[in-house]
């Protein structure tokens, strides 16, 4: 495994309001390659069972998703998630452009998280985000932290716009955009914006498990492009992470 300098990583957290990082660089800091694992394995089955989303329109019914929302709570080098209620997910809408008349404020009930979800590799996931974000903060004691799981489907011979509302801002602190799988498809790149510059600060394709994007979301804006079946009907699965009410401790920053 290549060896990653995570400072670097917070460095373009604070600098630049984003950072990408890919799968090999994230399994490396992580302290293992997880994706090879059975623990791995059946949490990416779980994106088979996510029921469609009940607030696309009839039209767009190409999104599934589940819900989750946990506490994390530093305990010693790793983190322990304590269940919260799963909902309503409640996007803001104040300052957010983008997102004016579209769900920013209306609450939104999803189906909530399975047990599989919340599975070791959940923990790895948030475990190296929240590392990043105490390297480019502070030491971070404990976070208010919401799970999206989603799987985009692209029909085949057709394709499926990731994002409905075009490009945007989420409303939180902090987001986390990981990959966990994609098939047979191409397409869906991310662009991240500084606020409403042209120009995006960083575009990329998440083709490797694991490829991350780390994102200030109270500075930047994001949008991502059309997914794209590449014959048969594809997928792309992820795992979107909201961070918001960080608390700080002023111990130093643990490993991971
Ligand atoms: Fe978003």
């Amino acid at each position: 495994m290549k060896t990653v300098d995570r400072e670097d990583l917070a460095v373009r957290v604070v600098q630049d309001g984003v950072c990408f990082v890919p799968g090999d660089e994230v399994c490396a800091i992580v302290g293992e390659d997880i994706r090879p694992t059975h623990d791995y394995e059946r949490f990416a089955l779980e994106w088979d069972s996510l029921p469609l989303d009940p607030h696309l329109e009839p039209t767009e019914r190409h999104r599934c998703r589940r819900y989750g929302k946990v506490k994390a709570v530093r305990s010693g080098d790793g983190w322990e998630l304590h269940r919260l209620d799963d909902g309503p997910f409640v996007q803001a809408d104040e300052n957010r452009t983008f997102l004016a008349g579209y769900n920013g404020g209306r609450p939104r009930e999803f189906a909530p998280a399975t047990d599989g979800l919340y599975g070791p590799p959940l923990a790895s996931i948030v475990q190296f985000d929240l590392g990043i974000l105490s390297l480019a903060l502070m030491p971070i004691a404990s976070a208010t932290v919401g799970f999206h799981f989603v799987r985009i489907l692209a029909a085949s011979g057709d394709g499926a716009n990731p994002v409905s509302e075009g490009r945007h801002s989420d409303g939180h602190d902090y987001i986390g955009m990981h990959l966990i799988a994609r098939r047979d498809c191409h397409g869906a790149t991310s662009a991240v914006y500084d606020g409403s510059s042209g120009e995006p600060t960083l575009k990329v394709e998440f083709r490797t498990p694991l490829d991350t994007l780390i994102v200030d979301d109270r500075r930047m804006e994001h949008d991502v492009s059309r997914l794209v079946s590449t014959g048969a009907a594809g997928y792309r699965d992820v795992v979107l992470i909201d961070y918001d009410q960080l608390e700080f401790s002023r111990s130093t920053v643990a490993a991971g």
